[in-house]
């Protein structure tokens, strides 16, 4: 915002007292104008077109029309309006729908004044700071995603255990999709902390998330080129840092706006996520089209899988937007695939074999089991999985995965505080 410029805010409740309480806790602020308020969903409606407000407090129950219908008219009418819902402890499935009318963020009533301030400024400023729409030609080796300029879809592969292959099935999914439909794939190290998928690739540059970073106001197409690495597979890697000190300087808001960028230019962003429930990796999760969560055959991995299944029922995460794979899948480890399934209550939808020291010795030559072992039995399983994901993954992005996406967007306050917010 620059110096003087305030944040213009409508407010929309039938009750007059909550008007004027929330207009009173907003008058001393210095960057916060009270520039209209509505009593109902239709006035709102009819006020947002004139005053054209950038943040909206929207009460969820009003006669005539309600904060719903009217959240939903009103993006319509300006998708850069930013709404917050205002409801009462226990409407969670209104609040759901609100996310998906395209309301921004949700605050519970009765609402405390540092809420109510942090939550206008921090919806103003996604939307100032968000990624500029990208313009002009393609730069060489890169295009605008998707066909008639769709957004491309963003794949993250994790699991709430580390090590169970990850990394490995990241780089070798991203190559099998490219080598499959010839489309624009990037491949994101979201391990910013301990990335290894330099290694993994035998790639080599001394541009890194880092570069995207710190430049997140200007990502384009320009930068998004010079920034990430070309695969020999035609693949282009956005690489870790190179040590965890300069990771550190990555948020889950760098990484939020990178793979907002990346989704405009590529038709398939997959990213490897950190195996653990801190921001960065939720801000993936909760970006992601599709999650492919990997377990193994055993008993710690199984224990955490069904943690973050639960995790993701609280999130709210649709259930067709996390995809079960076992990986390292093999009838000697004493547990039994369709024995865990009825443990989980849920189904496993692929398996990846156990590829044994041949994985080992692709990681050490730099060269992904895809390319250097195509006939092998787990890059047939990779290559379903990848022909699972480019065809099949396509549906679940726009409706059901909008909402925690779009919601979660606006929650970087750690898994805790965003699951007893609910
Ligand atoms: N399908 C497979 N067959 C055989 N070995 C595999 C397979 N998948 C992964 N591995 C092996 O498992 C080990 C861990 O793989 P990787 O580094 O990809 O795991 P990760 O989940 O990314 O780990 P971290 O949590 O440390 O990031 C590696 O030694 C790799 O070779
Ligand atoms: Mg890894």
């Amino acid at each position: 915002m620059s110096d003087g410029e305030k944040i213009r805010v409508m407010i929309v409740d039938d009750i007059v007292d909550t008007r004027d309480q929330l207009e009173k806790l907003l008058f001393f602020e210095k960057d916060i104008e009270v520039i209209a308020k509505a009593s109902n969903g239709r006035e709102a409606v009819a006020l947002a077109k004139q005053q054209r407000p950038d943040v909206i407090l929207m009460d969820i129950n009003m006669p005539d029309m309600d904060g719903i219908t009217a959240t939903e008219a009103i993006m319509t009418q300006d998708p850069t309006v930013q709404v917050i819902i205002m409801s009462v402890q226990g409407e969670t499935d209104y609040l759901r729908r609100a996310m998906l009318a395209g309301a921004r963020e949700f605050l519970t009533k009765p609402i405390s004044a540092d809420d109510l301030y942090k939550s206008i400024r921090h919806v103003y400023k996604l939307a100032t700071t968000r990624p500029r729409p990208v313009v002009g030609g393609a730069g060489p080796g890169v295009a605008v995603a998707g066909e008639g300029g769709a957004e491309g879809q963003i794949i993250a592969v994790f699991s709430p255990k580390g090590g169970v292959g990850t990394s490995v099935v990241a780089a070798n999914l991203a190559v099998a999709i490219r080598q499959l439909t010839s489309k624009k794939v990037a491949l994101v190290d979201a391990n910013v902390l301990f990335g290894d998928l330099s290694v993994i690739l035998n790639l080599r540059s001394d541009k890194t998330i880092i570069d995207l970073a710190q430049r997140v106001d200007e990502l384009d197409r320009d930068l998004i080129n010079d920034v990430l690495t070309t695969h020999t597979s035609q693949v282009k890697v956005l690489l870790a840092p190179p040590d965890p000190q300069r990771g550190e300087l990555v948020s889950s808001d760098h990484i939020r706006a990178i793979l907002e960028a990346l989704k405009q230019e590529f038709d398939f962003v997959i990213v490897d996520t950190p195996a653990s429930f801190q921001d960065r990796s939720l801000a993936v999760l909760d970006m992601a089209t599709r999650i492919v969560t990997l377990l193994t055959l055993e008993m710690h991995c199984i224990r955490n899988i069904k943690l973050f299944l639960e995790v993701a029922d609280l999130l709210e995460y649709p259930h067709e937007k996390v995809m079960l794979v076992l990986n390292k899948a093999s009838n000697r480890t004493g547990i039994r695939a369709e024995d865990v399934e009825k443990n989980i209550q849920r189904k496993i939808q692929l398996q990846i074999g156990d590829a044994g020291q041949e994985m080992t010795f692709s990681i050490n030559q730099g060269v992904p089991l895809v390319i250097g072992k195509p006939t092998h039995q787990v890059v047939r399983d990779l290559g379903v999985l990848a022909r699972e994901l480019s065809t099949a993954a396509k549906p679940v992005t726009a409706a059901s995965a909008a909402a925690p996406t779009t919601e979660a967007a606006q929650k970087s306050s750690g898994l805790f505080s965003r699951l007893i917010k609910r």
